[in-house]
């Protein structure tokens, strides 16, 4: 994962295309030592960003949203964020019309091929989290690939969410917990948070320390349940299309001028 805090010139340096003098009073605004250090989004909005344009297929959204999501990956990448956790495709997405989530998951398998040279040059580590076996095989080959191709990447770590559900993950970690438990490796009794934050997808990338939802909505949509406990939540009427890197860097500010007190009392 990423090293070392980076100063505010260092990331305008390497911030391409060149930030806008807007973004560049953004980037002045933050504290450095004080970005979150794991985000997790929930790109919502791609239908009605269709929708509001007069296009008749809700894919065109999604197609449009592509282009946000590698701003994203290579903006966290800049102000060297350590982890990224993209909510792609829910358990309940399924059930959406069987053309869109074909469209979807043709679009993702594009997105990883496409992408894995620009994940190799911006050094990110590709990861997924959620039923993976659920997704179509080619898809599942795609991912292997490109997560093998980027697997010796130590920056950004990019995890996209897929076939994912909050329930689904701790479903899926009480099974682990409870099947080391027949084996006789654990004790019901001695059971602790830190062994079921170990058993869900991935442990090692930490609770997301701020999660952003576009497009309004004021839900957590079975995204990242237990994960999300002290997360501090920014919501944006900005359409999923139509975030860009401006929008994270507000989004930042936002939640640096938040107090954390993890249930604690402030300054204690
Ligand atoms: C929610 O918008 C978005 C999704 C269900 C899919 C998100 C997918 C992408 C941004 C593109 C694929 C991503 C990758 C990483 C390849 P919605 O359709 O619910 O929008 P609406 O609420 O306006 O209808």
């Amino acid at each position: 994962m990423s090293g070392a805090t980076l100063t505010i010139e260092e990331v305008m340096a390497r911030t391409k295309p060149a930030p806008s003098e807007e973004e560049r009073a953004l980037l002045r605004a933050m504290v450095p030592e004080r970005l979150p250090r794991h985000i997790a989004a929930i790109m919502d909005g791609n239908g009605r960003w269709a929708r509001q344009r007069g296009l008749a297929d809700r894919i065109r959204g999604h197609e449009a949203g592509i282009e946000s999501v590698r701003e994203i990956v290579r903006t966290c990448g800049e102000l060297g964020i350590s982890a990224l956790t993209l909510y792609a495709f829910s358990v309940e997405n399924w059930q959406r019309p069987r053309h869109e989530v074909s469209a979807l998951m043709a679009l993702l398998k594009r997105f990883l091929r496409a992408e894995v040279g620009e994940l190799t040059e911006n050094n990110v580590r590709l990861v997924a989290s959620g039923r993976l076996a659920d997704l179509p095989e080619d898809v599942q080959t795609e991912l292997a690939s490109t997560m093998a191709a980027t697997a010796s990447h130590s920056g950004l770590v990019l995890n996209l969410a897929l076939s994912y559900g909050g329930r689904a993950e701790l479903v899926d970690a009480v099974r682990r917990l409870a099947a080391e438990v027949r084996k006789g490796h654990l004790d019901p009794d001695a059971i602790s948070e830190a062994d079921v934050a170990g058993a869900l997808y991935h442990p090692e990338l930490g609770d997301p320390d701020l999660l952003i939802r576009t497009s309004g909505e004021m839900r957590v949509s079975n995204f990242l349940l237990w994960q999300i406990a002290y997360a501090e939540i920014v919501v944006t009427p900005v359409l999923w299309p139509d975030f860009r890197r401006r929008d994270l860097y507000a989004a930042i500010l936002e939640y640096q001028k938040r107090d954390r007190r993890f249930g604690r009392v402030s300054g204690a």
